[in-house]
């Protein structure tokens, strides 16, 4: 049964702002503007938090079918329609489900890559999860036996009202076993047989453009916690925005204990985005 965890569960402490700070051999010297910009940011996550607004479940109009694609676009879609039993379309309009294959898309993409067989029914943490807007698309790809996205700012608010929370509940509602979580993942203390982190962030700019505050820039913390939930057996996935930011990340993994065992760069086929980095990791004595 889908549902949203309250805030607190699993916590041990939640306060971004007065964790800890990137290590000191590589702390960034901000400017004055991105120090403006980050307190700025601070205030609305703050405001976000505790208002803790909910509109209600945000309910997707579905697209129902697919409109205007290539002769690539819509081959590429079938084929993961027919192997992944999927019809996002079915549930939310087109650019989400666009964006859903997307992401679908990569992930098989890069298990082809790497030639693992197929993870089905294990456990899916995901971190920063956003409005988990893509869970349909791990859900058909791991058909976990519980699956959670953890999100720090799950209660920011959109335009139209609600907030990322309204949205998430919407887009999990139909998935069993799923639920969404609002925290911080680094006082997350759970055990999963899969880890994913799409996108996480690992430099300063990423950070101020996703409108957060720079505390939340805590690799070290983020990546020790992955680590420390990741079971002897378990994979964690990390897909990041370009080479650089993949080479950022490995670095952390790598002081948390993790080896790599696959890594692969990925066109994009069914979006015009920068070329998506995926990798795999575990522990290192495995
Ligand atoms: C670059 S965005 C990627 C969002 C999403 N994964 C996607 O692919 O659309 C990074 C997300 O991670 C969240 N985040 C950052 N640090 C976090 C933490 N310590 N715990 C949970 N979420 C975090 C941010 O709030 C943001 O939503």
């Amino acid at each position: 049964m889908p549902a949203a965890a309250p805030q607190g569960e699993h916590l041990s402490d939640d306060r971004p702002s007065e964790r800890l700070q990137l290590s000191p051999a590589v702390t960034p010297q901000y400017s004055l503007k991105q120090l403006a910009l980050s307190r700025y940011h601070a205030c609305w996550y703050q405001l976000g938090k505790r208002l803790a607004w909910s509109r209600g479940i945000y309910r997707e109009q579905p697209a129902h079918q697919l409109h205007h694609l290539s002769g690539i676009h819509r081959e590429r879609i079938a084929s993961l329609q027919r192997r992944f039993r999927v019809r996002f379309e079915q549930h939310v309009k087109q650019t989400t489900a666009l964006k859903q294959y997307d992401y679908l898309d990569i992930l098989d993409q890069a298990w082809s890559a790497w030639k693992l067989p197929r993870l089905i029914g294990g456990s899916v943490q995901d971190i920063g999860s956003s409005n988990f807007w893509y869970a349909h698309a791990l859900h058909a790809f791991f058909q976990p036996v519980e699956m959670v996205g953890i999100e720090v700012e799950g209660h920011r608010i959109y335009l139209d009202g609600y907030s990322r929370l309204d949205y998430a509940q919407g887009y999990i509602q139909h998935l069993s076993n799923t639920r969404f979580f609002i925290g911080d993942y680094t006082c997350y203390h759970d055990s999963a047989d899969v880890v994913t982190a799409w996108y996480p962030f690992v430099t300063p700019g990423p950070v101020l453009s996703w409108r957060m505050p720079l505390s939340v820039l805590a690799p070290e913390a983020l990546f020790s916690r992955v680590a420390q939930n990741l079971p002897p057996h378990g994979l964690f996935i990390m897909v990041n925005q370009s080479r650089e930011e993949a080479a950022i990340g490995a670095t952390w993994c790598e002081k948390a204990g993790l080896t790599r065992h696959g890594l692969c760069v990925l066109k994009a086929t069914l979006r015009s985005r920068l070329p998506a980095v995926a990798s795999y990791w575990m522990h290192s004595h495995t």
